[in-house]
C-alpha cells in the first residue's frame, strides 16, 4: 500500500516505533464474535504493519503482544493466545526472511508453554540476517521487570552509564530509544511498556482498535510525529537523524 508520508527511509535516521496493540477483545465482542476471533484478526494487523513499516521510515518496531500482567486473564484466553503465538512463529518465519525482517523477542521465556521458547530461539536464528526491519515482539514482558533484572545484573559491576545500563535492559548493544509509542483502542496509558527506552518518546493514542489498524493509520501516526518538535529538555527542535547521537 502507498504510504502518504513523503519519507525516503534512507534519507533520515530509521525510527524506533513501539505499538501497544490494544482492543482485540472489544473489536470482536462488538461484532458478536469471540475474543479469540479478535486476537486472530490482531495477527493479520501485525502482518500488515510489519510489511508497511519499512517504507514509512521505521527501522525498529517493538510490538506489545502479551504483558506479564496478562497472565491474570482467564486460562482459556491465555491458552488461546499462546496457541496463536505458536502458530505465528511456525508460519511467519519464511515471510519475515523474504522481507528482510530480523525478529527478536523480549520478555521472560521461562513461563511460556512447552516448545515456545525453542520456537522463539529458532525464529531469531533464522531471521538474524534481516536488515530491512528489526521486529521486536514483547511476550511475557514487563518494563519494570526488565529494569529490575538489569539492576540486579549491574549490581557490583562498577562504572555504569545510561547507555551501558540501557544495553542491559534491552539485551542489545546501542538500541535506539523508542521515538514514538502508539496505543490503539482509545486507552491512554503505558501498561508497563518500554518505560526506560520511552523516556522521551512521543505518544500517539488512537481510537482505532488494533484489528482494524492499517498502513494508513501508521502513516497518520508518523505524520503527527513528524509535526512535533522534539526538544529533549533544550529549547530547539532536534531532527530525527540527530536523536540517535544524543
Ligand atoms: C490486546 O487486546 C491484546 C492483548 C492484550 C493480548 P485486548 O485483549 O487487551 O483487547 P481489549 O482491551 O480487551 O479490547
Ligand atoms: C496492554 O494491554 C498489553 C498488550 C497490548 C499486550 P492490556 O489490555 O493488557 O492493558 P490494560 O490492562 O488495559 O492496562
Ligand atoms: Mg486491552
Amino acid at each position: 500500500m502507498q504510504s502518504n508520508v513523503a519519507l525516503k527511509p534512507e534519507a533520515v535516521a530509521r525510527l524506533h516505533v513501539g505499538i501497544i496493540m490494544d482492543g482485540n477483545g472489544r473489536w470482536a465482542t462488538r461484532r458478536g464474535l469471540s475474543r479469540l476471533r479478535g486476537h486472530e484478526a490482531g495477527v493479520e494487523a501485525i502482518r500488515r504493519i510489519v510489511e508497511a513499516a519499512p517504507d514509512q521510515g521505521v527501522g525498529t518496531l517493538t510490538l506489545y503482544a502479551f504483558s506479564s500482567d496478562n497472565w491474570r486473564r482467564p486460562k482459556a484466553e491465555v491458552t488461546a493466545l499462546m496457541a496463536l503465538l505458536r502458530f505465528y512463529l511456525a508460519n511467519e518465519i519464511a515471510a519475515l526472511m523474504r522481507n528482510g525482517v530480523r525478529l527478536t523477542v523480549i520478555g521472560r521465556r521461562d513461563r511460556l508453554p512447552d516448545g515456545i521458547a525453542a520456537a522463539i530461539t529458532r525464529a531469531e536464528a533464522e531471521t538474524c540476517d534481516g536488515t530491512t526491519l528489526h521486529l521486536r515482539i514483547a511476550i511475557d514482558y514487563s518494563a519494570r521487570d526488565a529494569i529490575l533484572n538489569a539492576a540486579a545484573r549491574a549490581a557490583g559491576t562498577g562504572q555504569l552509564s545510561r547507555e551501558s545500563f540501557a544495553d542491559l535492559i534491552t539485551g542489545e548493544t546501542g538500541l535506539r530509544d523508542v521515538d514514538l509509542i502508539i496505543r490503539t483502542s482509545g486507552e491512554k496509558r503505558l501498561s508497563d511498556f518500554l518505560l526506560w527506552e520511552g523516556a522521551y518518546a512521543e505518544l500517539h493514542f488512537t481510537e482505532r482498535m488494533w484489528p482494524e489498524f492499517d498502513a494508513d493509520d501508521l502513516a497518520d501516526a508518523l505524520a503527527s510525529f513528524h509535526r512535533r518538535e522534539r526538544r529533549f529538555g533544550g529549547l530547539t527542535a532536534i531532527a530525527p537523524a540527530e536523536v540517535a547521537n544524543l
